[in-house]
């Protein structure tokens, strides 16, 4: 099933999503479910509160990107906890798809360590750097509440008012399913 993605100025998107209880959902049908959605937007990466629940739960395939490297870097996230974050800092341009047609530097650590469990409640516990650290440090920001345009300074916050504003409106060119909270 693919849901529509809430798109920037929803309040799911800012609020702290909560941990999963095991056998409260069906994790399985809805990593599919999230994939299906992920996919039929063209995304590598997609959290929960994304398509409105406000869950600790995002998944990543980054297999679009076509790097050899990401080809297999296809995973469910529950529950995680980031629980080091060092490396030095680098800027890659990063895009959302609650957030589409921005796209902006971002800054952030190289490296990683999470723990977390798969959609076979398997506790896993990994270090991931380079992109891979990347795509999860986005993907977790969201089930924080917290979005890319967040990290950017108030200069860039200030020039990216007025597109935000459409977005939110659905004054925006997107070929995927949304709901913009202002229409
Ligand atoms: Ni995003």
């Amino acid at each position: 099933m693919i849901y529509p993605i809430v798109a920037y100025g929803h309040p799911v998107l800012k609020k702290r999503a909560k941990n999963i209880e095991k056998g409260e959902i069906d994790v399985l049908q809805l990593a599919e479910d999230m994939f299906e959605t992920m996919h039929a937007a063209s995304g590598i990466g997609l959290a929960a509160p994304q398509i409105g629940k406000s869950i600790r739960m995002f998944i990543v395939d980054s297999s679009p990107m076509e790097e050899e490297d990401l080809m297999d870097f296809k995973k469910v996230f529950i529950n995680p906890e980031i629980i080091e974050e060092e490396g030095e800092e680098w800027a890659f341009e990063e895009g959302c798809l609650s957030i589409p047609t921005i796209r902006e530097d971002v800054n952030r650590n190289g490296k990683l360590r999470i723990r977390y469990f798969d959609e076979n409640w398997e506790e896993k516990e990994e270090e991931f750097d380079g992109l891979k650290a990347r795509i999860i440090q986005h993907e977790y920001d969201h089930i924080e509440g917290i979005l890319f345009t967040d990290h950017l300074s108030a200069f860039k916050k200030r020039l990216l008012k007025g597109k935000l504003s459409n977005i939110s409106k659905g004054n925006v060119k997107v070929d995927y399913r949304m709901t913009f909270p202002n229409r």
